[in-house]
């Protein structure tokens, strides 16, 4: 492993609204704070990747919009080692509309993915080089299905590692998710992915097993306060959550995904990895924002030197 990342993911322009409490249907509320940031899934994974100390190719698609020109000035000043960034003439630039409300900073989203979703199957081709180039292509799921298929095919014939983290779900065959190295669900996904209604860890452990059976060799699940379960057939492990003063917890999927790639791409095994992630996270979730919530990796390096108590813990392996 060099510690190369390749991200294929959306970039949304995020408009976020803080509230005392998430309004009502039919109801106007007033925010108690707005802004406006750069966002999408795959562009903040991306960057946390960059600032957890990978180098970082980011592949995505914007419109030919003042969102896509914001976009391309945004991430050409990001410190990526190269963007590859398409432009799409009939879709504008995704964005989403997050509220944030609660002692615990929770989000509720939505994503309208415009040019996000109109990646070809040439620009797939033209990015082959780069996949094949990367130690681990990072996936999620809010492009076209056609597309990231086709990354994750590229990035196997290249003998790239391929984590897919299957945020926003949206249904994935068994075939898909036995060509992935690592699956990284929510507690949600999981029980879209597998039926299991995941609550704890005891239901996680189970939706990681059909997991398995479906294909997928190395799940992480993460379950939100409760801190997140490995799963491979030889070892389940509960990775701790790091304490925190959550402020917006946008991003923290994203926060956790980047970090993990970075690690496992320099070298780091599973567990450290999703240790070092989880720590990372920890202090996404205080900061304001999606993209530019993100720490360094000595901030996070400094958050786990902190808690020689949070260590990842087995479980019993549950079939
Ligand atoms: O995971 C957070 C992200 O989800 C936001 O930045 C938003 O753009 C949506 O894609």
């Amino acid at each position: 492993m060099k510690g190369k990342v390749c991200v294929f993911g959306s970039f949304n322009l995020d408009i976020v609204a803080v509230m005392s409490r998430f309004p009502m249907p039919g109801e106007s509320l007033t925010a108690q704070h707005s802004m406006m940031g750069p966002g999408g899934k795959g562009a903040n994974q991306a960057t946390a990747a960059l600032r957890a100390g990978a180098r970082v190719h980011y592949i995505g698609k914007v419109g030919n919009d003042d969102f896509g020109t914001f976009a391309r000035r945004h991430l050409e000043k990001t410190g990526f080692d190269a963007i590859t960034l398409f432009t799409c003439k009939e879709k504008p630039t995704g964005n989403a509309l997050i509220y944030v409300a609660g002692n615990d900073a929770e989000n509720m989203i939505s994503v309208y993915p415009g040019a996000n979703t109109t990646v070809t199957a040439a620009e797939v081709t033209r990015c082959q080089p780069t996949v094949a180039a990367a130690d681990i292509l990072l996936v999620q799921l809010e492009n076209n299905l056609s597309a990231i298929q086709r990354m994750i095919d590229n990035a196997r014939a290249g003998g790239t590692f391929v984590i897919l983290n299957p945020a926003p779900w949206q249904r994935v065959s068994d075939t898909l998710l036995a060509k992935v190295d690592l699956l990284t669900p929510n507690s949600t996904e999981a029980m879209q992915l597998t039926g299991v209604s995941v609550t704890d860890f005891a239901s996680a452990q189970k939706a990681a097993a059909v997991l398995h059976r479906k294909g997928a060799r190395q799940v992480i699940i993460t379950l939100g306060m409760a801190g997140a379960l490995l799963s491979t057939e030889q070892q389940q492990l509960r990775i701790p959550l790091f304490p925190a003063q959550p402020l917006d917890t946008t991003g923290a999927g994203d926060a956790f995904n980047g970090a993990l790639a970075a690690r496992l791409a320099s070298g780091d095994d599973l567990p450290q990895a999703a240790l070092f992630a989880s720590a990372f996270a920890s202090l996404c979730v205080e900061r304001s924002g999606a993209a530019n919530s993100m720490p360094s990796y000595a901030e996070a390096l400094t958050r786990l030197q902190a808690h020689p108590e949070c260590v990842p813990e087995p479980l019993a392996v549950c079939v």
